[in-house]
């Protein structure tokens, strides 16, 4: 991740090519909605990159330009998109089957979104056990498919004539994988390749492949996928920008949203239990146990690391920390979280939060897939190769050097986003000291 103060950064000239793993939900909320911006159809709402907004230099300099007028970010007209997935449905086939957006705005879009079509899946039941599907890579082993990925994306580059390409993981969550021995060095990893081992799963051939390729990387599920030293030395060695794990949506987001206001005040919390309701396939892939243990981990880390209940046994010692998701198929993507949040205050004295959100699970996705793309194309000109710490703000359970526990705390990550790219342009970065107005 380190990268110099004022870094020299490659203009964004040409295509920028956006692959994404999965066509689903979330990858055609995301493709339907930067073709309804780009027609003047909607906004970007929700989009850090397109709407966002930052301060330089002294609160009363009054300088706060857009983030896509200080940083030189691709612009949407010259994103270009591709996909992978095991159905064969056209981006716009798999939208209406998704049911996010409306047909009426789906029909407006018919025209570029069939035209995107999901390229063969590397995909293994193994991984990802509710599903089955036929758009599927045969090969001899785990390294032939990934050679085949390799082959593809380079085809397919020169054929969008893109100048540069991300690749974001929006496919399945896989089931629970532990890091192995064989994911120590990448002499290893393409050994177990070859061997067709268990530990290596379907999104870790498409990263190995991404950084084969020249082309950073984005996990939005959960997985492990990158999260590996052999493919992070893969990345640094290639010099290649890498994040994740898992879109901080839903119920996650309030939970980073919430939990810093309670510590921040010294409130204290008894419990914290979680509830969703949800219909869509994604729903349906993690009613399987093996795919829902992915996600628990990921969901229950979030509380332990803002709270710090070694630091603060009074107030955080033994809560109980509560995560259930539940498949409900008339609810479709339009998820329903409930949060019941035992906390207590002065004297001990207990109180109740309550949260019901009536959420939309790709609406709430989308613009992060927009801006991870944007800025990890920003990050690979500027030269920031490896784990991008600076996007934990994106993540559920963010990508950290080894070793490092990871910020969750939604106002640190964005501060740390910030501040990143005012360290980028040489500008000072804002501590909220202050001190200079009493002078
Ligand atoms: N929607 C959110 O708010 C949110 C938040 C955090 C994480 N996520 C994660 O993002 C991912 C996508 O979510 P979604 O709602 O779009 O799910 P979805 O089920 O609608 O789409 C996933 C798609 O991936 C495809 N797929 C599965 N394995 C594949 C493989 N190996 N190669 C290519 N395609 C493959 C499936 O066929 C499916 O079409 C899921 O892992 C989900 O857990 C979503």
């Amino acid at each position: 991740m380190p990268v110099a103060k004022q870094a020299e950064i490659v203009p964004a000239e040409g295509k920028l090519g956006v692959l994404l793993v999965g066509l689903g939900a979330v990858s055609t909320t995301f493709i339907a909605g930067v073709e309804a911006i780009k027609k003047g159809f909607a906004q970007p709402i929700g989009s850090l990159t397109q709407m966002g907004t930052i301060r330089l230099g002294k609160r009363t300099d009054n300088r706060v330009p857009l983030i896509k007028d200080f940083v030189p970010l691709a612009q949407l007209k010259d994103l270009v998109f591709g996909a992978w997935d095991i159905f064969p449905d056209s981006a716009y086939d798999a939208a209406l089957n998704a049911g996010v957006l409306e047909k009426e705005l789906l029909g407006q879009l018919k025209e570029p979104l069939r035209k995107i079509k999901p390229m063969k899946a590397v995909f293994d039941q193994t991984y990802v056990k509710r599903l089955s599907g036929t758009n599927v890579k045969t090969g001899k082993n785990k390294f032939e498919l990934a050679q085949q990925l390799i082959d593809e994306i380079a085809e397919w580059k020169r054929k969008n004539k893109c100048s540069r390409v991300v690749m974001i993981w929006a496919a399945s969550t896989e089931i629970f994988l532990k890091p192995h021995a064989v994911h120590k060095t990448l002499d290893s990893f393409e050994q177990a390749m070859r061997d067709n081992h268990k530990a290596i799963a379907p999104s870790m051939l498409y990263a190995y492949a991404a950084l084969k390729s020249g082309i950073p990387f984005a996990n939005g599920a959960p997985n492990l996928t990158v999260d590996i030293p052999a493919l992070m030395s893969l990345a640094d060695k290639n010099k290649l920008a890498i994040c994740g794990k898992d879109f901080k949506t839903g119920q996650t987001l309030m939970k980073t949203i919430i939990a810093p206001g309670l510590k921040s005040r010294m409130l204290g919390l008894h419990g914290w239990y979680s509830t969703n309701i949800l219909g869509n396939r994604d729903g349906e892939v993690l009613d399987d146990p093996d795919s829902f243990k992915t996600k628990e981990e990921s969901k229950l880390s979030v509380l332990e690391y803002i709270l710090q209940p070694e630091v603060y046994p009074t107030l955080y010692k033994d809560f109980s920390h509560v995560v259930r998701i539940n498949y409900y198929p008339p609810r479709g993507d339009n998820k329903e979280g409930w949060d019941n949040i035992d906390i207590f205050g002065w004297l001990g004295y207990p109180m109740q939060i309550k949260i019901d959100f009536l959420c939309r699970d790709s609406i709430l996705a989308a613009p992060i897939v927009l801006d991870l793309a944007l800025f990890l194309d920003l990050a690979q000109r500027a030269g920031m190769k490896g784990v991008q710490e600076w996007l934990s703000f994106y993540f559920k359970s963010p990508q950290t050097a080894p070793g490092l526990y990871p910020e969750h705390d939604i106002f640190i990550q964005l501060m740390k986003l910030k501040n990143t790219l005012r360290h980028l342009r040489g500008e000072d970065l804002i501590t909220h000291l202050g001190l200079e107005y009493y002078d």
